[in-house]
């Protein structure tokens, strides 16, 4: 691949990712992704912002060495995940002169996680920066995003943020810069909803301290560059700060269809009533699609059959999900069948400690739903419709 050239003397060097398909043994990947590197000269010294992953690190020591990179100064660290830090060890095998630059924490944590020698680490604290010559390096300490450690570079005679995880999207492509707006805004709100999501309360104080910053080009270490930065501002923006929407979010489980029946229905009341649905049926759903619909959803509820007195397994595994993820949500409510008992309502609602919600009565049908239970789930989607009304989310 042609190494590219971002300005005079600062390189991508990263690595592309075409045929991963999972993170974190959970995430799915449907287009892959990239850890992205960058190589910046000054005229008197050379940093590296962040590294690969352990698996593709002599994809990043060989574009170095086509640029011609004969020493590094500085290995910057904004995160100690493996994904960007992994090569790490490698790299200063390669350049034994070179420090890693991070935040306190992060140090700690990549001698926990890596084994570097703790010599070879110079600590940065929040808005400190370092000098390459004629260029400029500070560092803005941006915790939770997603890890406790993390801190963002600015290199401030270019005017480029380099906020590693922040901003980043899970897609493996050849495009230097955003080409396609539609498909990396929906690249970038999956990684918002897996990633970032359950921190959003620091990423807005981060988004505040971000604006202080004259920005020409955002250069995240996972998917294309933003040179039109306020693109991506805008869409964390309205993730993070708005009110929800006008949106239920549906995921279920349907064993002998009883439970689907109800979800059929309650999708048409709830339609009908001017309310938006989105409806995962958990056997086949992506779960990035499902973290997506969160975003902005202002209900969720909760279909499940009965499964030996307790929810279905993968009900369980979407609420406990969902409470990790702690989307925007104001409502939940639960429905499905049941054959003789059980405690399915109990064990859900206690899986969602994290949500600052109301439960809505929940509609649990013995057997196949009959008129009584339509009538109960006609009254879900009229208190739902109402409650969103009352909230004025649209
Ligand atoms: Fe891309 Fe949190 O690592």
């Amino acid at each position: 691949m042609k190494l590219r050239e971002i300005k005079p003397g600062i390189y991508w060097v990263g690595a592309i990712d075409w045929d991963r398909r999972l993170f974190d043994s959970l995430i799915p990947l449907p287009d892959g992704t990239s850890y992205n590197a960058y190589l910046i000269k000054g005229s008197q010294k050379t940093a590296l912002i962040d590294t690969v992953d352990s698996t593709m690190q002599d994809v990043l020591i060989n574009h170095l060495n086509q640029i011609g990179i004969k020493s590094i100064d500085y290995v910057v660290a904004n995160h100690a995940e493996q994904d960007h830090s992994g090569a790490i060890p490698q790299v200063l095998g390669e350049y034994p002169e070179a420090k890693v630059v991070c935040t306190p924490k992060c140090k700690d944590m990549l001698i926990d996680l890596l084994m570097i020698p703790e010599e070879m680490f110079i600590t940065v604290n929040d808005k400190e920066a370092i000098l390459l010559g004629d260029r400029t390096l500070e560092f803005i300490h941006a915790p939770w995003v997603h890890w406790p450690e993390t801190m963002l570079a600015y290199l401030r005679e270019d005017k480029i943020l380099f906020p590693c995880d922040f901003f980043g999207s899970h897609l493996a492509t050849t495009d230097l810069y955003v080409s396609d707006k539609g498909q990396v805004y929906e690249a970038a709100k999956r990684y918002y909803a897996e990633i970032m999501m359950p921190f959003r309360t620091t990423i807005q104080k981060n988004l505040e301290k971000v604006k202080d910053y004259a920005i020409d080009i955002i250069a995240p270490s996972h998917g294309p560059m933003y040179d039109k930065p306020e693109f991506i501002l805008k869409a964390y923006h309205g993730w993070v700060f708005d009110e929800p929407k006008n949106i239920v979010v549906l995921p279920y489980i349907s064993m002998h269809d009883s439970t689907h029946k109800m979800v059929e229905y309650l999708v048409g009341a709830l339609v009908w009533r001017g309310v938006t649905v989105k409806q995962f049926d958990l056997a086949v759903t992506d779960i990035g699609k499902l973290a997506m619909a969160l975003v902005d959803a202002a209900t969720v509820v909760i279909g499940t059959p009965t499964v030996l007195a307790s929810p279905h397994p993968n009900v369980a595994y979407a609420a406990i999900l969902v409470n990790a993820l702690r989307p925007k949500l104001r409502f939940v409510s639960i429905i499905g069948s049941y054959g003789w008992g059980g405690k399915t309502v109990e064990q859900l609602a206690a899986m969602i400690p994290n949500l600052k919600v109301e439960i809505l009565e929940p509609v649990l049908s013995k057997g196949f739903p009959k008129k009584a239970d339509f009538r109960a789930l006609d009254n879900l989607a009229n208190t739902i419709a109402e409650k969103h009304k009352e909230h004025h989310f649209a």
